[in-house]
């Protein structure tokens, strides 16, 4: 089945999240030699490679102006955790010390929903890749396995944490930006020509993660909310930090030594994700019906500046 086709083909991008999220769902589920993959997957598949194609494109001019060099590229690299597109959003000081229990629940659901799996993520990407490289993602996934405890795993924090808020997670209940920021992640740690990129997106996800994550924790405190259902966060404002640093020296670094083409993909991948993200938290910004505190903030700071 296909949508009508409508005058604007942007029109549409919405909806063709929806239903790519659903294919992305279905197609990564296990299955056996004879079940039915549908015959829709394959033609979202071909929408998923122009959407990643358009996403590059409107990073691609900023990209190419990062640095080549080792030094040079992580210095740029680690700037984007303070200039990068969506950083300092004013929605995160909001989830701390205002947004109402109500309003973290539906945040934490949309959050869940467009959350494509890091571990997942990291093991597609780890494909083919050269020893130090794929030495580093293999210890980054086993911290996300929980070093081997169940307990620890970090997708099961988060499900526990689902579990225990009753969180409504579903597809087609969740905001179209927080569903293309899985199809994003999911579209460039599978495809092999986006292999540095995923790398860039992946890494910027470590980078930028402890600030956000930090301050949804304070949030969560503030609600009430106990350390077993702050784990998810609370664990990641930590241990990201070393993430991010182990992510840059021991992939980017030798990666863009190897061949300083990558610089450009790795920037390229890192500012798609900020992309992505940026986009969520306007659109949540914007779902709050009482964001006044949040816009007011907002003007309190463009007064402040303009003094
Ligand atoms: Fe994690
Ligand atoms: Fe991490």
């Amino acid at each position: 089945m296909s949508s009508a086709p409508t005058a604007d083909p942007r029109h549409r991008v919405p909806s063709l999240h929806r239903r790519l999220a659903h294919a992305n769902a279905n197609r990564l589920q296990p299955r056996g030699p004879d079940d039915d993959a549908t015959a829709d997957c394959l033609s979202l598949l071909a929408w998923e490679e122009r959407l990643l194609s358009n996403e590059r494109r409107a990073v691609s001019a900023v990209a190419a102006q990062a640095p080549t060099t080792v030094d040079g590229f992580l210095t740029w690299f680690n700037a984007l955790r303070e200039h990068g597109p969506g950083q300092n959003d004013r929605l995160f000081p909001w989830l701390a010390r205002e947004a109402s229990f109500a309003q973290m629940r539906w945040f934490l659901t949309q959050e869940a929903a467009g959350e494509a799996g890091f571990d997942d993520l990291v093991a597609f990407t780890q494909v083919k890749l050269p020893v130090r490289a794929k030495l580093e993602l293999a210890r980054n996934y086993w911290d996300e396995m929980g070093r081997g405890s169940a307990d620890g795993m970090h997708g099961r924090m988060l499900e526990q944490l689902v579990h225990t808020l009753a969180l409504p997670v579903a597809i087609d209940t969740t905001v179209w930006p927080a569903l293309a920021l899985g199809n994003l992640m999911l579209g460039l740690a599978t495809r092999r020509n986006y292999t540095y990129h995923s790398l860039g997106a992946l890494g910027v996800v470590e980078l930028t993660a402890p600030g956000r994550v930090a301050q949804v924790a304070a949030g969560l405190r503030r609600l009430g909310l106990g350390p077993t259902e702050r784990r998810y966060f609370d664990v990641h404002a930590v241990l990201d930090v070393k993430h991010s640093a182990a992510w840059n020296a021991e992939i980017i670094a030798p990666l863009v030594e190897a061949d300083p083409n990558t610089a450009a993909w790795i920037a390229e991948g890192a500012l798609m994700r900020l992309n992505a993200g940026a986009r969520c938290f306007a659109c949540y910004r914007a779902w709050f019906a009482d964001v006044t505190s949040i816009e007011a903030d907002a003007d309190a700071d463009a007064a402040a500046t303009a003094e």
